[in-house]
């Protein structure tokens, strides 16, 4: 556990008015505010998403000013939101997820939401993973949004049809039918060597071959002897293998442009987090008509999750009440329902109604409900261990799979290396 910054401290003394501002939070605002809102969501579906929250917050009186920073998986936002705190000119929301909630968190630039989360009864209501996700030293720090699911394999249904394929449950079937496709000239597998799209293949491929106790072991605790692990081995050997079925060359692109190949048949699966299903949708492709949703193979039992959260920079307090106002908004089982759907992801709500959901996201729900022993926290989007060991470790594996020079073994012993670093870091003198 980190140590709590005096200004957390103060925060919390300034907690025992929450009784009084929960009596606040029903009503729309008095005044007219803006919040600006620094996220990284850019792609058509995102930005459907987000001006769902937008709409909605203008009912309140709240203006979203937009700041989106383009870039999957926030490797931009993150930068600007570095310098722009640096420069003492934070916007008042940002979209923080996990570790780095927690890092932000601790360095006291963060608004409590402590007294709309009682109000809400969000320990309730919650999915118990999602609410401690936003939890730091006992205080609620961020509101969540939805739960992505990353291990999904899309398929074209016309290409599957055609070729007579079946959607693959191991990866014994799946080079079956891709090496079946590659023959007949399809790019069986879309993919952008970019290297936190890689670093997403890879720790699916971790989970596949290994289950969720030993992806926790080793992107969690970062148990040395974990990654001395032949499993460790086997998914690197895994991750090269798989080039063979992907585009040539393998070239650095957004992932919208991968969808964009499964959705017009260019390529005949796609591996990526639930965001890829939202985006499709977006496009008008329908779950189930022009596309299928399944687990990557051998881990249907398994749920690698990415939960999004928006934090609230604390700065003069000016902005407090449109702020919390904001995290009520978010946790409405309505809005929660349209957000999500938009977006790929389901609610972070238990219970949700999964009426309406297509079949991905019914079976996310499912899979997601089986609790710890299920779920997998991704290392990529910020789940499990800290920025910076995070991104040593992408930019470990990305090396290692675009560089045919690289062996499995050599990226194996630098990954440890790499660990034993950071953790080394971490210890007191
Ligand atoms: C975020 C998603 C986003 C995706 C692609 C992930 O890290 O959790 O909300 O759609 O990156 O940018």
């Amino acid at each position: 556990m980190r140590k709590r910054t005096g200004r957390t401290a103060a925060l919390s003394v300034l907690g025992a008015g929450a009784g009084l501002l929960a009596l606040t939070l029903c009503a729309p605002l008095a005044h007219a505010d803006a919040l600006q809102v620094l996220h990284w969501w850019t792609s058509a579906s995102e930005r459907k998403a987000a001006n769902v929250l937008a709409a909605r917050l203008a009912t309140e009186n709240i203006d979203w000013r937009d700041a989106a920073i383009p870039g999957g998986a926030g490797i931009g936002a993150v930068k600007v939101l570095k310098s722009r705190v640096l420069a003492g000119n934070s916007p008042e929301v940002m979209q923080l997820v996990g570790y780095s909630l927690a890092e932000w968190s601790d360095l006291g630039l963060l608004l409590q939401l402590d007294g709309v989360a009682a109000s809400g009864n969000w320990s309730r209501l919650l999915h118990p993973t999602a609410y401690s996700l936003v939890q730091n030293h006992g205080h609620v720090m961020a509101v969540p949004l939805g739960i992505h699911r990353i291990n999904n394999l899309y398929y074209n249904r016309r290409l599957f049809a055609r070729f007579g394929l079946t959607p693959s449950a191991t990866w014994a079937e799946f080079e079956r039918a891709a090496e079946k496709l590659r023959l007949a000239g399809i790019t069986a597998l879309a993919q952008s060597s970019e290297p936190w799209q890689v670093a997403t293949l890879f720790e699916t491929l971790v989970l596949a071959e290994a289950g969720p106790a030993f992806y926790r072991e080793l992107f969690v605790r970062k148990n040395l002897e974990a990654y001395a692990d032949p499993r460790l081995l086997h998914a690197l050997k895994r991750l090269k293998t798989l080039r063979r079925w992907m585009p040539t060359p393998l070239r650095e692109r957004p992932w919208t442009d991968a969808a964009r190949q499964l959705a017009d048949g260019d390529a005949a699966m796609f591996i990526m987090g639930d965001w890829a299903k939202g985006e499709l949708n977006a496009w008008g492709l329908v779950t189930d008509e022009a596309f299928g949703c399944v687990a990557v193979p051998e881990t249907a039992q398994y749920h690698l999750f990415s939960i999004d959260t928006l934090a609230m920079f604390s700065a003069s307090y000016s902005h407090q009440a449109a702020q919390e106002k904001l995290a009520e908004v978010v946790i409405s089982a309505p809005l929660q329902a349209d957000y999500n759907r938009i977006k790929g992801s389901i609610p972070v709500l238990r219970g949700a109604d999964t009426g309406k959901m297509d079949s991905c996201a019914r079976n996310s729900v499912q899979v997601f409900a089986r609790g710890a022993a299920a779920q997998a926290p991704s290392l990529v989007h910020r789940m499990a261990s800290d920025e910076s060991t995070k991104d040593a470790i992408v930019a470990e594996v990305s090396r290692y799979f675009n560089d045919e020079q690289v062996s499995a073994a050599d990226a194996q012993r630098r990954l440890a290396t790499i660990v034993r670093a950071t953790s080394e870091q971490g210890k007191p003198p």
